[in-house]
């Protein structure tokens, strides 16, 4: 406990540091710093450069929230009718929809999938920099804006997605592919949401963050730690945000890592320490692009409750704390998801070197899932966490098995 408390007072004092280095940092390197230009782009711009014609669209949610939504409807390489089931791709923990392009068309699953001749839909959850507006609050005034955990991706933002997709295609279901906490969020939706699991012909969960006990990664837990302890003390709107785009940590993490040795060799440890070591799977050139994607900015109760994640055996709401969960929940402990509720067949798809989400909690997921079709470990036993969308292997250490249950969910017959 003394060295957590230790860990967390240095990362403070770091937290200044870094600060007060940035200012200086780039008043003096800035106009010599050569981005990489993709890092500079949005999701359209990206993909035209790459010759994919891609849509933009606005979901509204039922708490007013407004995302964005994009859309790659028929792939550069896809030669042949589009399959009718659509496909919807939702991202990591501080990521956004950019994560599934800025390995570029050879390996970024939105162009893999869009290739494969699927209708690609791409989200973003409440709270990123698509998704950062409300119909009635300001993000930047408004406190109540930032008071939402996974919960509400689960609550909210993914049925006003399904929703829209559904209701814009005219289908009857769709295909879902969940990344890290998106698997969280899901399971999360159809213990809450009655009747939305059944507008999922199959969900594929990648690396599935729900319950997260037996995670290695020690970095992981400080950096959540440390939002655990400051969530019930934040008030300010501006502090209730945790590391958006723009903000210092991702302006100098994109500044910095430009240069290619430092991207190889510092930026590319920052990775390792938050996961794992997969030499050489993920290129430098993916690495300065991403910079200017990542981290993609989230609430600070997102943090803290990964943090609580990181330390229960349980899979639960967000947790105030005794007094105020009798409030909110009639009861001292937050109420827990049923994931028995997750009726949609799941595919679960993992790597053996993932310190963020653990083999021993996938298989605690699996057990508690009623439907899963296949649980699939990538070939290659050093795939972790951050390989799912920057590999530069991703078509065949992950396509394939996605494509398998893509192709046997779509269009006609089953689904
Ligand atoms: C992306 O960039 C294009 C071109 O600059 C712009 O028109 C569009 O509004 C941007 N989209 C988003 C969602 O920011
Ligand atoms: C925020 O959403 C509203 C729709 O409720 C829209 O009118 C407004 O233009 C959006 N603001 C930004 C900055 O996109
Ligand atoms: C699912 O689990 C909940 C509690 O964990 C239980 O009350 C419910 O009966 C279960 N439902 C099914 C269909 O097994």
């Amino acid at each position: 406990m003394a060295q957590r408390t230790f860990w967390i007072y240095y990362i403070l004092l770091l937290n200044t540091t870094i600060q007060m280095v940035n200012g200086g940092f780039r008043k003096l390197f800035h106009k010599d710093i050569r981005y990489e230009r993709l890092s500079l782009l949005n999701f359209t711009e990206v993909s035209k450069e790459y010759g994919y014609k891609s849509e933009e669209h606005t979901v509204i949610t039922e708490d007013g929230y407004v995302l964005t939504l994009f859309r790659i409807p028929k792939g550069k390489n896809c030669h042949f009718t589009v399959q009718r089931t659509p496909v919807l791709i939702m991202h990591g923990l501080l990521l956004s929809s950019d994560s599934w392009i800025d390995s570029g068309p050879e390996a970024g699953l939105a162009y893999l999938i869009s290739d494969d001749c699927y209708d690609l839909w791409a989200g973003n959850v409440r709270g990123n920099y698509y998704s950062r507006n409300h119909t009635r609050m300001n993000p930047d005034v408004d406190p109540e804006f930032w008071k939402f955990s996974l919960n509400e991706f689960g609550v909210y933002d993914l049925p006003a997605i399904i929703d829209y997709i559904l209701d814009y295609t005219r289908s009857i279901k769709l295909n879902y592919i969940g990344y890290s906490q998106s698997g969280g969020s899901f399971v999360i939706m159809c213990s809450e949401r009655p009747g939305y699991c059944a507008k999922v012909s199959v969900a594929i969960f990648l690396h599935p963050a729900a319950k997260m006990t037996n995670a290695k990664s020690q970095a992981l837990r400080i950096i959540t730690d440390v939002y655990q302890i400051l969530e019930p003390i934040l008030h300010n709107p501006l502090e209730l945000e945790a590391l958006p785009k723009g903000g210092y940590i991702q302006k100098i993490t994109h500044d910095i890592c430009q240069n290619d040795f430092i991207a190889d060799k510092i930026c590319r440890s920052i990775l390792t320490m938050l996961d794992s070591y997969n030499p050489g799977s993920i290129s430098v050139s993916t690495i300065r692009a991403l910079t200017g994607h990542f981290p993609a900015g989230t609430s600070v109760r997102v943090m803290a409750w990964f943090s609580q994640v990181l330390n229960k055996e349980e899979f639960q709401n967000f947790d105030y704390g005794p007094v105020m969960n009798m409030k909110i929940y009639g009861r001292n402990q937050p109420s827990t998801y049923n994931c028995n509720a997750t009726t949609a067949p799941v595919v679960i798809i993992h790597g053996e070197s993932d310190n963020i989400v653990s083999k021993k909690d996938v298989e605690w997921l699996k057990d508690q899932l009623p439907n899963v079709l296949e649980v699939v470990y990538v070939k290659n036993p050093l795939w972790n966490h951050f390989d799912v969308p920057y590999s530069q292997h991703t078509r065949e250490m992950l396509y394939p098995k996605i494509g398998e249950y893509l192709f046997k969910y779509s269009g006609n017959g089953v689904g």
